[in-house]
Order: structure tokens, then sequence, then C-alpha cells
């Protein structure tokens, strides 16, 4: 029997060195997950996160022995779940990092070519490595290559000497003119000088000493909840498969824009090499009140063809007005028979905006727990 304190407190085990793995905004805190599965699910239970994230629900699910499924439209979300579900073997991934760095002197070239942002935020030696990782790394298709990929994510940018970058925020990628500024400003303009493959090695050693996580039949599909939910949904007719816990939290109204958050990882995984906002329906800020709307009714209404009906729907959402309302609203629509609770600090843990520094008295989440 998984003994949770383990997991979720220092690095004894290899559930607890993976469970915290990619730093992404407004990521529910690892013990929140794990406490909300072990008291609304029981093993061999099917739950279900439309709006995965960094996937600690799902991890935590399928560590508890739960059938675990999310969706995750923004790739780095994906590449953080995906791989901490089932990363590669250690050895493996060693071999493709020699692979990858071998290659680095054909990048000399365009390194030189890369807009100063680049120069400023890296030594030549992490951008050719960078260059190399990001035009030869299968991450989509390839275990082992999402593996270094999503290590590469993790390390991409951080406080000096935590990441491969110059001084930078971990969870969110700052702007370009921004970073620029304040590295001139604050006498930062040379890069730390690292060794891409000594670092790299050092976080691998780290991340594998206790081993590969155990985790049992879960999964995160990389696309929009929208259209994955549906085919879900069909396959769950033949399949006669029902899920007893829902439990996510979605984008909150023109809160975060998880794209122009995470441009400068979403740029090694083959994006723009400057920030875009935006780039497709559901992957902005949502600021369209109405598509905010048709987002979650498609979601949560697709969702309750998928639950039993003895099922809990936990969802950690937004304080604000809109963002809760709306929420309330589509969920009391789709789940008639099911009663709402409303509860600000159901565990007695940091919220997720706490977490990130933001003390804001109108901001912060609140958590509607439905049951019948
Ligand atoms: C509040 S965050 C979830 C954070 C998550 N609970 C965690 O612990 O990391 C909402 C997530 O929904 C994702 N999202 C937004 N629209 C989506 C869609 N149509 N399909 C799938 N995911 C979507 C965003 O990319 C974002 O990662």
């Amino acid at each position: 029997m998984i003994d949770v304190k383990n997991i979720v407190r220092g690095f004894k085990t290899p559930e607890s060195r993976w469970a915290r793995f990619g730093p992404y905004y407004a990521m529910f805190p690892v013990e929140f997950a794990f406490d909300v599965i072990k008291k609304y699910s029981k093993e061999g239970d099917f739950i279900i996160d439309p709006f995965a994230g960094r996937c600690s629900s799902i991890y935590a699910g399928g560590v508890l022995g739960r059938h675990s499924l999310g969706i995750e439209i923004n790739p780095v979300g994906w590449l953080y779940g995906t791989v901490k579900l089932e990363p590669a073997s250690k050895d493996e991934v060693v071999d493709r990092l020699m692979e990858i760095y071998s290659k680095r002197n054909y990048y000399k070239r365009a390194v030189e070519r890369m807009p100063k942002f680049y120069r400023m935020c890296y030594c030549d030696e992490v951008l050719k490595f960078l260059l190399v990782a990001r035009q030869h790394l299968d991450w989509k298709n390839n275990s082992i290559d999402a593996t270094l990929m999503s290590i590469l994510l993790v390390y991409l940018h951080g406080k000096l000497g935590e990441g491969m970058s110059n001084q930078m925020r971990m969870t969110k990628s700052m702007g370009i003119n921004y970073s620029v500024n304040w590295w001139k400003k604050n006498k930062l303009t040379s890069p730390p000088e690292i060794n891409p493959v000594e670092f790299v090695m050092k976080k691998l050693d780290w991340r594998y000493k206790k081993g590969k996580p155990k985790v049992f039949d879960s999964n995160v599909i990389l696309g929009d909840s929208t259209i994955e939910l549906k085919k879900i949904v069909r396959k769950s007719q033949e399949t006669d498969v029902k899920y007893s816990l829902l439990f996510t939290s979605p984008p909150y109204c023109s809160v975060t824009d998880y794209y122009a958050d995470q441009w400068l990882r979403l740029w090694l995984l083959g994006g723009s090499e400057v920030p875009v906002s935006n780039p497709g329906k559901h992957k902005g800020r949502f600021t369209n009140k109405k598509d905010y709307y048709n987002l979650l009714d498609s979601v949560f209404g697709n969702c309750a063809l998928l639950m039993d009906e003895e099922s809990t729907i936990y969802v950690r959402t937004d304080k604000r007005e809109y963002t809760f309302n709306t929420t309330l609203e589509i969920l009391q629509k789709h789940f008639p028979n099911h009663k709402a609770k409303i509860s600000k600090k159901p565990f007695k843990k940091k919220t997720q905006t706490e977490i990130h520094g933001n003390s804001s008295k109108e901001m912060g989440e609140i958590d509607i727990i439905m049951r019948k």
C-alpha cells in the first residue's frame, strides 16, 4: 500500500521524485491532488481531468491505483504529464543526450544568427545544444526523446544556478524586451557558462535516483477537450466504462494565457522565436465570455455523458464572479441531480495562486464539489 505522506513530503521514493515534475502556472499543489483522489475515489475507479495542465490529478490517480485519463491542449503541460506517468529508462535518455550533444558543432553559425535575447539568455554551448535538441528530438512520438525534452523544458529557465538560462522566472517565461532590459539594468548581460551535458546529467541523476514511479493504467492525450471528449464518449459507449471522479481546474476567464506565458518552452518544442498570444481557439487568455462559456459547456456536457450516477465532480476554479458563476451554472446544468458544495479551503493548505506569491484580495481559488 502506497503511503501518501512519503510522496508529498521528502524525496525518498521514485513517486515523490517525479510528483512535482514540471513547473506550470496555476498548478495543483501535489498534496491537494492526492487528498482529493484519496477522499473521492477508490482503487480501480476511473477518473478524468479534461484540463490536465502538468497532470498532478492524473499522476495522483495513477499512483493510487485508479485508471486515470487526462487531456491537455498545451504541449508543455502534456509533455510534463506524459513523461511523469511513464519516463523512459535513464540509460536510454543518457545515450540520447550524448547523441544530441555530439551534433552541437554543426550549429555554430545558427547560434550567431540568433536574436540578442537568446545570446544574453544562454551561453553559446547551451544555445548550440538547445538548437540541436529543438531540431532533432521527436518529443511527440518517441518516449526517450519526450523524456529528454521534458527535462530540458523544466530547466530551460529559472533562477541563476537553477536553470540553464540567465536569471529568469521558472514557472513563466518573461517577455523579450523586458528580460533584455532587466539583465542590462542588473548588469547580467553575460549568460552563465554552463556545460549542458554535465548540467543535464546532474538533473537526471537526481530525478532517477530512486528509480521510475509505479503508475497504474494512466494516460494523457495531447489535444482539445471539446474534440477529444467526443471520441472518448463514443468509446465508453462501446466498452461501458463509467467514470467515478471528474477532477479538474479549467482555465480562468481573462486571467492566464498559457501559450504566451510558456513561449520560451514552446519555442524549444519548435514554436515561434518570439512570444505569440492566442494562436488558436482555446489557447489564449479566454477574454471572450461567450467562447469561454461555450468551452466549459461543451467540456462539462461531454464529461456528464461519461460519469457514473454516483460520481463526484471536483472543480477548482477562480473566485472571481464571472468565472465562478459560469462554472457553477454549467455544472448544475449538466449534473442536475448532484448537490453542489462550495468550499474555499477544503484541505486547509495554500492555494495555487498563494503558492505563486499572489495575495491580491479578489484572486484565489474556490472549490465546487458536487455529489448526489
Ligand atoms: C488551470 S490550468 C490546469 C492546471 C492543472 N490543474 C495542474 O495542476 O497543472 C487549465 C489548463 O487547461 C488547458 N486547456 C485550456 N483549454 C483547453 C482545451 N480546450 N482542451 C484541453 N485543455 C485545455 C490549459 O492549457 C491549462 O493547462
